[in-house]
């Protein structure tokens, strides 16, 4: 089985209780989601394996540790994870970018994708997907199911959010259990709309400013 981590960093923990708060605005909410998938990345990004390198410093030579691993691919899960790319490609500049296009329709709480764009390397990278909420896990399942029908392995996936409910994570896990799931909060369950309680709200409307 994979790894399901809450990341209990302070400065994590402490963004996230911010931006919970309904009276914050389109500007600070997308400016703190930045930041938090920032923090993200370092968390996510810590079991990269490492080799042995040679470098003259000027004043010895050393043998020193540098990324021996796949190279990183981030996959947003549109819209609501294109909140997270930028903070995540400030600590990792190389990555390359995926968009799986998704919305989960209101009544059935279905995903429907409208739209996927890989970079053509894809199956050979470690994929970093990236949605701020795990709810119904419906659209996790699916974005991660997108990625294998295009070659990728599930031990190549790691999926990173800010709040998942735990349906969502049972869900994504009995499905998937080979791929790896980071959040910063397990909530308490969703609510009849399949919003996650206490939650954040719609993530994608307050990252962008719509309804
Ligand atoms: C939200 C969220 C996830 C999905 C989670 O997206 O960003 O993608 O819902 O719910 P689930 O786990 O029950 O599938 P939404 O469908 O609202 O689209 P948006 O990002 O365009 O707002
Ligand atoms: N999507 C969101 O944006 N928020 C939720 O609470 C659930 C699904």
């Amino acid at each position: 089985m994979a790894k399901f981590e809450v990341l209990d960093h302070p400065l994590i923990q402490h963004k996230l209780t911010m931006i919970r708060d309904k009276n914050v605005g389109t500007k600070a909410f997308r400016e703190t989601v930045r930041e938090i998938a920032s923090l993200m990345a370092y968390e996510v990004s810590r079991s990269m394996p490492l080799k042995d390198v040679e470098v003259e410093t000027p004043i010895a030579k050393t043998t020193q540790k540098e990324l021996a691993g796949k190279k990183v691919a981030i996959v947003p899960i549109l819209r609501a994870g294109l909140g997270m790319v930028d903070g995540m490609t400030e600590l990792i500049p190389a990555a390359k970018i995926g968009f799986i296009g998704m919305y989960r329709d209101e009544k059935t709480l279905k995903p429907h994708e409208y739209f996927v764009k890989l970079p053509n390397d894809i199956t050979e990278r470690q994929l970093f997907i990236v949605d701020p909420m795990l709810a119904t896990g419906g659209s996790a399942i699916d974005a991660i199911g997108a990625l294998k029908k295009r070659g990728c392995k599930e031990k190549n996936m790691k999926f990173a959010c800010l709040v998942a409910a735990p349906e969502g994570v049972k869900a994504v896990r009995s499905t998937y259990p080979d791929v790896d799931i980071y959040t910063c909060a397990l909530d308490d369950h969703l609510n009849e709309n399949g919003y996650i309680v206490p939650g954040l709200g719609d993530a994608g409307d307050r990252l962008f400013g719509t309804k």
